[in-house]
């Protein structure tokens, strides 16, 4: 019974990790080019844009998961350079996008 348990907890863990792996990799395809590995948008189509710094507590804090998610999901009204990425992800990747915009939060 033991062995069990302890065989689907290290499945169970595999596979969160691999869920981890998969955002990263979805952040850098997709995302990166304009709002930079950190999010800080650091980068030539963020200082022109003037893309706001995610890792900012004031920006963290103001925005709820649902607000990320929408800006995710259906584009910038006001830049249409955020595009809606609705029919490109699924609702796993837009859930997991939002958790990973919160990791980059500055401590
Ligand atoms: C081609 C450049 C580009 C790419 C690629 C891009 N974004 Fe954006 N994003 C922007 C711009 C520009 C804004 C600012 C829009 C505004 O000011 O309204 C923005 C805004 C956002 C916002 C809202 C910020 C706010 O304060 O309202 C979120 C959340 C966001 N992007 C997430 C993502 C995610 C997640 C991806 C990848 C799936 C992504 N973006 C890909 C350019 C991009």
């Amino acid at each position: 019974m033991k062995t069990r348990y302890a065989l689907l907890l290290s499945l169970s863990l595999a596979t969160a990790a691999h869920a981890a792996d998969d955002v990263v990799e979805l952040w850098t395809a997709k995302c990166k080019s304009c709002h930079g590995t950190d999010g800080r948008a650091q980068t030539p189509m963020g200082k022109k844009e003037a893309i706001v710094d995610m890792s900012q507590a004031a920006w963290q804090t103001a925005q709820s998961d649902a607000d990320i998610r929408e800006s995710i999901a259906e584009g910038s009204p006001r830049n249409k350079k955020m595009k809606a990425f609705k029919d490109k992800l699924t609702p796993e990747q837009l859930d997991s996008l939002v958790a990973y915009i919160r990791t980059l939060k500055k401590g």
